[in-house]
Parts: structure tokens; sequence; C-alpha cells
């Protein structure tokens, strides 16, 4: 990849001195979806896809940006005193957003930089491509301008670009599980304070398994932000009730308990969903390192009912490849991962049963839904790295 991403370098812009070359991965959420902007837990893990970044300082006040993924969009171009969102210049907004945060926070971004990026996670799967692209140019800058920033730092102003740049308010599961990846484990982190542990997720005799649907969705049009509003919403009649800052605070009994004053069905079962998903997640990790994969897949697929039904985030597409796992010969679990709305859905399958899985699953999809669903049999990767 290194040489590949060179020699495209040196077409674009012409020559590589001090050119280096960067990766950061994409993620899947195991267990707890929609919980992280609701001070809960999540329960991510880093996959070995990616996305690589080709960079060098180029002496210029301006920053150019080339993606291997977009060439149709050509090099796109950002003068360093003018990082404002710009719908024009599409993709680049991402890193664009991120040295704009870069220089928000007082860091001496002052030189422009050339960039070559090229990434081999599915664009609008649900695995995190915008997340990948931030951190991993976030990570590239401070190889380049030799700064100190901290992964735990990158991942938190990776967010920051997403929300205040690009104007999706997401949690901060995406970039911290980019940014804290770690070969072979997942990721237990609490989002309300940002305390986290590493659980190993060796699977014996077991594959994770991820169907992409196809469905294309970004997450500036779908539902995320209304979803966001309405468990604030839900969490503002239950402070009335009882002193708690966040969803993530309740057990279910307490939430039941107090549950009537929100007093609208569906924003009931909005902050149901939230309150329900963390105690799952946090059960999850206990089964897991107890060795106990069978209750684990059982709560990933109690995890999509709920994201199904109470959170209303699914839809046909995701809805057929998860049911439709359900009933396939080793298949421990399965479930929708990440925002939902279209993207992604990830299973826990017995090794000998792959094969049939993706045919027999793949095959109903495409009866049904009308095109085909891609399907990655993924390991787990670490957080960014630089490619010598
Ligand atoms: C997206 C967001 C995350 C998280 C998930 C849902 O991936 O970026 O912050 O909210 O959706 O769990």
């Amino acid at each position: 990849m290194r040489e590949k991403l060179m020699q495209e370098f040196e077409r674009i812009y012409g020559g590589t001195e001090d050119v280096r070359v960067f990766f950061a991965p994409g993620r899947v959420n195991m267990i707890g979806e929609h919980t992280d902007y609701n001070g809960g837990h999540v329960f991510p893990c880093a996959l070995t896809i990616g996305t690589y970044a080709a960079a060098r300082r180029n002496g210029m006040d301006t920053c150019r940006f080339y993606s291997m993924n977009f060439e149709h969009l050509g090099i796109i171009y950002a003068d360093l005193d003018e990082l404002v969102y710009d719908k024009e210049k599409d993709w680049a907004n991402y890193p664009m957003g991120i040295i704009a945060k870069l220089q928000e926070a007082g860091i001496a971004v002052d030189e422009g930089m050339d960039f070559v990026f090229c990434g081999n996670i599915p664009n609008s799967s649900g695995l995190s491509s915008s997340a990948s692209i931030e951190v991993l140019t976030a990570f590239a800058c401070r190889e380049l301008f030799g700064f100190e920033m901290d992964f735990v730092e990158i991942s938190k102003l990776s967010q920051k670009a997403e929300n205040q740049f690009i104007g999706v308010n997401c949690g901060i599961m995406d970039q911290f599980a980019i940014a804290m990846g770690k070969k072979d484990h997942a990721i237990f982190l609490d989002t309300a304070d940002l305390s986290y542990e590493y659980a190993p997720l060796v699977l014996e005799n077991a594959k994770i398994v991820i169907a992409c649907s196809n469905k294309k969705r970004g997450l500036g049009d779908s539902k995320y932000n209304e979803r966001r509003s309405e468990c604030e919403a839900a969490l503002a009649l239950l402070q009335t009730k009882k002193d708690i800052k966040s969803l993530g605070e309740l057990s279910e009994a307490e939430f039941e308990e107090i549950k009537d004053v929100i007093g609208d069905e569906v924003k009931i079962r909005r902050a149901k969903h939230a309150v329900y998903e963390n105690q799952r997640t946090i059960r999850a990790v206990a089964a897991l390192k107890a060795n106990d994969v069978k209750t684990f897949g059982e709560l990933m697929n109690a995890s999509h009912v709920s994201l199904r039904d109470d959170y209303e985030v699914t839809g046909i597409e995701l809805d057929t490849l998860v049911e439709t796992a359900w009933t396939v010969e080793g298949v421990i679990g399965s479930r929708m991962t990440g925002a939902g709305f279209g993207g992604c859905t990830v299973s826990i399958v017995r090794e000998d049963c792959v094969d049939n899985f993706i045919q027999t699953v793949g095959e109903t999809y495409k009866n049904k839904i009308g095109y085909a669903a891609d399907f990655y049999v993924v390991d787990i990767g670490s957080g960014p790295v630089e490619l010598n």
C-alpha cells in the first residue's frame, strides 16, 4: 500500500521527498449502540481495514487534498486561513475540519500540506470511514508538525470537528475506537467519563462477519440528530424526578419507575433503548470475560430488537440481514452496527458455518431487497500507525 500511495503522490504532485505514509483503521461496534451520547457504555473495536494517507508539508499556505477513492473530484484546494465548511469541497471537509480545529486549539499548523488518501472501508457503510479520515489527518498533522497530542485528545478533537465543522452531533465512540484500537481487543468505554478497558476478543472457532447492506446513507441526512434530541428531551423530563446527568446512569428498574414523566410514547421508547442498551453492554462484556460467548450473542440479538422496535433505526435492509442471520446454523449473535438507517450488520459466526452464512443471507437479501449485500470476514486491528 505504501508503494501504491507513493507512486500516486508522485503522479499527482510530482516528487516524493519528505513524504510520509500513515494509516488509521475503521471500526465496528460489537454492542452498545446509540449509548455514547447518552452517557452509556460502548464496546467497539478497530479493524484492519481503514484509510491510508501519503502526506508532506508543502511550503505553501494552501492544503491540497486528493483521494484515490474519488479520483473524478481531482485535487481539492483549501487555504489555511479559509478553512470553513464548503459543500463543493465534498469529502475534503473532513481533513479540513481537523486542520481548522487544530488551529482553533492554538496549534500552529502554519504551513500547507499535500495529501493523497486511499481507503479500503466501504463508503457510507457505517464502519466509520469519516472518523477514520479525521483521526488519520490529526495523526498525520501531529507527526508532520511535531506537536504533542495523545490519542485520547486526538479522538476528542476529531469528534469536535465532526460535530462543529461537519455538523453531525455524533458521540465519541467512533473516533475513540479508531484512535485507541488494539489488535485482537475491543474497547469497553464508559462515555460518561472516558474511562476504558481493553477486553480480548479472540473468539474460539468463530469469526466476526460484517454484512454491508449497500443502502447508502450519510449521517448528515439521516435521523441521527433527531434521535439525539429525542433522548435529550426525555432526559430533561426524567431529571425533574431524579438527580441524573445522563440516561446512562439509570438501571432498568429505576427507569421503569419514573418513565411516565416523559409523557410521550415515542420518547419513552427512545429513552428505554438508551437505558436498556447500556445495561446490556455491561452485561455482555461481563459474559465475554467469563468466556460465555453464547450470552454475548444473545445480548447482541436483543440489542438489534431494541434498535428495531424502540429506537427505530434499522429499516428493511438491516432487518432482513439480521433476521435471516438468526435462522442460519452457527450464528452466535447478529445485529446492526453503527448509526443504522442502512450501513452494516455484525455477526459472530462459527468458523465452519461462515460460507453457508454468506451464501444463505446473501441470497435471501438479494431476493428480497433487489440488490446484493457484501460480506467481510474481519480481523481486529490496532490504532493509527506510520508505515515505513
Ligand atoms: C455513529 C456515531 C457514534 C454512535 C453511533 C451509534 O456511528 O458516530 O457516535 O452514536 O452512530 O451508536
